[in-house]
């Protein structure tokens, strides 16, 4: 069995052997993307956020800089004021989240790692948006357990992203469960990775990297679960990995 601190290089080798995480065939189109429409319009704490994030040794866990510019418009337009995240790591889409929220705005962030939400929160904080920060650290399930015990906590949440254990299929369907409860009717959840690398729609002995491969067949079924969900409308983007954001219409 690998120590804390081999399972870590492990991983960390695994993450930089990857340099993006796009789905979209042409890297030049992806590219084209970043240039053209992303980069320049990127405020200054995401640049800042995301070149620092570079740099550490989990980096293929961050969310890309053209999900940023999605999350930012999806938000304003649903006038997003009460949100949830599972999954911060070094706090890119949660500083996504936070920028494009107004000033009264709140945003329970949850984590199991508080370290790595620490390497980011001095720009989080640099850039002003920290006091719309709750973040909780620990397993995401027992804290949603609590808000769910509540009932004023229902259908009290605009969005919700999640973006942590879809290595479980089992914690998966328990989130949604809960948050089904917790979110708005016709508020959104974004679920991201839905599209595993493009290996949801590889054959079986395709050759693939081996955590692609050993997540892809809980994405699968991840996937079948939320198309087959009546209480909500769904909606599989190919933005960075695939998200699919669902809507509450029940
Ligand atoms: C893909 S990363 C999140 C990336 C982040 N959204 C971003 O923009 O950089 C997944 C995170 O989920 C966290 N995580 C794993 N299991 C968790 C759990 N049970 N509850 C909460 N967070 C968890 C990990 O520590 C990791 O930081």
């Amino acid at each position: 069995m690998a120590t804390n601190g081999e399972e870590q290089q492990s991983q960390a080798g695994r993450h930089q052997e990857v340099e993006h995480k796009s789905v979209l065939q042409s890297d030049a189109l992806y590219q084209y993307i970043l240039e053209t429409s992303v980069y320049p319009r990127e405020p200054e704490p995401m640049k800042e956020l995301r070149e620092l994030t570079a740099k550490h040794p989990w980096n293929l866990m961050t969310t890309s800089a053209d999900e940023w510019q999605f999350l930012n418009m999806l938000l304003k337009l649903i006038n997003a004021k009460n949100t949830m995240e599972i999954g911060v790591y070094t706090g890119y889409s949660l500083l996504a989240t936070a920028l494009a929220l107004p000033d009264d705005a709140k945003i329970l962030a949850m984590d199991i790692n508080r370290e790595n939400y620490e390497l980011g929160l001095p720009v989080i904080q640099k850039a002003g948006v920290a006091h719309k920060i709750e973040f909780k650290e620990g397993p995401a399930l027992p804290v949603l357990d609590k808000l769910v015990e509540d009932e004023k906590n229902h259908e009290s949440y605009d969005f919700i992203f999640v973006d942590a254990d879809k290595d479980n299929y089992i914690n998966y369907i328990n989130y949604h469960k809960r948050l089904i409860d917790l979110v708005k009717v016709g508020g959104l959840i974004g679920y991201d990775n839905t599209l595993w690398n493009g290996s949801v729609v590889a054959p079986p002995d395709a050759p693939m990297r081996k955590y692609v491969r050993y997540y892809r067949d809980f994405v699968l079924e991840i996937n079948k679960a939320l198309a087959a969900d009546p209480r909500i409308e769904i909606c599989m983007l190919p933005v960075e990995d695939g998200i699919t954001v669902c809507r509450r219409i029940q």
